[in-house]
Formats: structure tokens, sequence, C-alpha cells
């Protein structure tokens, strides 16, 4: 595709042109910062050998060519010739328009209700073939949440499904811990009580990024799993409420657990997060560890309970979440900055027995950019 380009007279930025796509600008010390060559990147690891200060603080480009396949720039004062391939600015590319209205989402994430049919692999082929590891990888990072069936119903399986992708984060519960009724429960999940839809340990700062829990049993009656994507339900209170939506995202709520002895965590961060541009980064839900909200001003307290209510019967629609019953060797992945779960509750005959564990997104989301590299 034939590209042109042009520099501003000061020098400060260009402007690539290709036809059928809309001009894309650059500014001069962006170009030099980012510059590819071997004294700027270091080769081996791609880490940046310079600091913001060592660029001159007038950079400007002195000439710009548009080559067969890339862009040759010179900067001044430094004398410098630095070549960019042209699908490497466009993938980097900053100038768009602003962003859309604040809880934006992220190019990849997609939202869901009930209707979604939950994302299920098979263990034996996520372990055996990298494009169907890809593919499970890829369906938490779409849909914040899949299912790995046909699994062994053995104690501490569920390690070997965080070590698929990435590392267990190991908090106060252990490396692992137990979902199942104990007689004096440190934590009402270890009792056969329903849950509401929550997302785990946002008393944590920072607050695990993913959950794996791991069916040893479950022929108890009840007992089945619900997920609920948070991203959608905040995307509802924003159409329904954007007064409520900014509540949620503009105050801290707090959360707190003391449960066990030798315990104290507390965290101040608010229920629905966004990045500082807008973008819907995580949801923090769960009754259980709320901790008295202090930091939203008196005169808007009620406000933000109406938002907090609403945001809850929303989570709470049966049309929201998608149910399954997990099977010994069934387990599934949240991410537990999105997806919220929730159990029925369970009773009678039989038992229910699952292993929960924590990791982290940045590990899953790492393995898969680098199978994605090699497909
Ligand atoms: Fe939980």
């Amino acid at each position: 595709m034939p590209y042109t380009v042009s520099t501003d007279p000061s020098g400060s930025f260009l402007t690539l042109t290709s036809p059928g796509s809309a001009p894309l600008r650059f500014h001069a010390l962006w170009l030099r910062d980012n510059a590819l060559d071997p004294e700027t990147r270091a080769p081996g690891n791609g880490q940046r050998l310079i600091t913001i200060g060592d660029i001159p603080r007038d950079t400007a480009i002195s000439s710009a060519r548009a080559e067969a396949d890339h862009l040759s720039v010179s900067f001044a004062p430094e004398n410098k010739t630095v070549s960019y391939p042209y699908d490497w600015l466009e993938k980097n590319t900053y100038d768009r328009a602003t962003p859309p209205k604040a809880g934006w989402l992220a190019d990849g994430v997609q939202t869901w209700d009930g209707s979604l049919a939950p994302p299920a692999f098979e263990w034996d082929g996520v372990r055996s073939d990298a494009a169907v590891k890809r593919r499970w990888l890829s369906a938490v990072a779409r849909f914040g949440f899949a299912k790995l069936t046909g699994g062994p119903a053995a104690e501490g399986a569920l390690l070997d499904t965080a070590a698929m992708f990435g590392f267990v984060r190991e908090t106060n519960y252990g490396r692992y811990f137990e979902v199942r009724t104990e007689v004096n429960p440190t934590n009402l999940a270890f009792t056969g009580l329903g849950l509401q839809a929550h997302t785990d340990n946002p008393y944590r700062d920072p607050v695990p990024t993913l959950q794996i829990l791991y069916c040893l049993e479950n022929s108890a009656e009840g007992g089945d799993s619900i997920v609920v994507d948070g991203f959608r339900a905040a995307e509802r209170l924003r159409e329904e409420n954007p007064d409520g939506f900014d509540l949620l995202a503009g105050y801290p709520a707090r959360f707190e657990y003391k449960g066990s002895d030798g315990v104290c965590l507390r965290s101040r961060r608010p229920m629905i997060e966004l990045a500082p541009d807008g973008q819907l980064a995580g949801i923090r839900f769960n009754n259980r560890s709320s901790a008295p909200f202090t930091d939203i001003p008196f005169a808007r307290m009620e406000a933000y309970y109406a938002a907090y209510r609403r945001l809850g019967e929303i989570i709470d629609e049966p049309g929201m979440g998608v149910a399954f019953k997990l099977e010994p060797g069934e387990s599934f992945i949240v991410d537990n900055t999105r997806v919220l779960h929730a159990r029925t509750g369970y009773s009678g005959s039989g038992s229910r027995w699952l292993q929960g564990c924590y990791a982290d997104k940045d590990g899953l989301l790492s393995t898969l950019a680098v199978l994605e590299a090699e497909a």
C-alpha cells in the first residue's frame, strides 16, 4: 500500500497517510522515545536502554521519508535516523477519536447474559494441544470465565490447572482451600448456605485476579454454580442510572475480612473501577465482606445506596446468570475482576466438595499472547 508522509513545519509531528485509512499523526518526541534501533532498545530482550532525560528537550523531525515497507525519520539535534515498519506504526497508533463515555470496554472483551452457552474445554485437549489451550485462555480473556471438563477427580488437580497458564497466588487460605461444609467455618463459603453472586476477596489489594473452582464431589442436592458478568451489570446500570454508575465508580467502597485468627484484611476500592480514561477495569461486589462505607459524602449516601441496591438487583436477575452443576473432575476459571460467582444452597444426602485457588490474569494473558504469536 503506498504511504505518504508530511512533516509539520514546526518539526514537532508528522502525518502518515495511506489510501482508505484515516491519517495518523505521530509526535517527534513519541517517535524518538519509541525508536527501534539497537542504541535505544536492547536487541535481545527488547528493553529500553535510554531514559526520558536522554532525549533532547528540543527533539524535532528534521526529515521523514516513506520507503516501500517502512518510514524513515531523522531527528534533530541528535542527527539520528530511525526506521519504523508501517505495521508497527499502525499497531501502536494513538491518533484516534476521544474514547467513548465512561465504562467503555477493551477490544476483545464481550459482555454476556444468561443466554450464553458456557465456553467449555476438555482437560486432555488443553494439555496436549496448543490450539485448544489458546482457545481456552482466549475464552477467559473474552468472556471472563471458562469451564474445563474431563479432568481428574483428584485432590490438588486445580494446581495443575493453574500451572497450565501461570502461577497460583498463595493467600492466608493457603495455596488452595477446601470449599465444603465445615463445623466451625471461618468463612460462609465453607457452609451449605447459598451465596449471592460475588467477586472473591475484595478486601485484598491487589485482589486475586483469577479464581479456579474445581469439583471433587457433587452428589448433594443443589450446589449449582452460577456466574454473572459484572461488566454487563455495570453497563446496564450505566444505561438506567448514569449518576448511580458514576457514584459507584467515583467513590471507594470498603471491604474487610477478619474471620480467622491473625488476619485483618482491609481495602478501600470502588465497586465499579474505571481506568483514568474511563475504560471499565473491574468490579468488586461482595455482601459478606463489605465494611461500613465511610468515603461517600453525606449528601450522596442515599443515592449511593440506591445505585448499590440496583446493581445488586441486576446481578440477581435470573436472566443474567449462567448456571451449571459441576461434576467431579470439572472446574471453571473466573476473571475475579469481572465475573461474579454464586452457588445455590445445598443440603440433604450426598456431598459437595470443591477446591479453590487463586491465580493472576497477567500470567494467563502472557501465556495467551505467546500462544497467539506462535499460531
Ligand atoms: Fe467465592
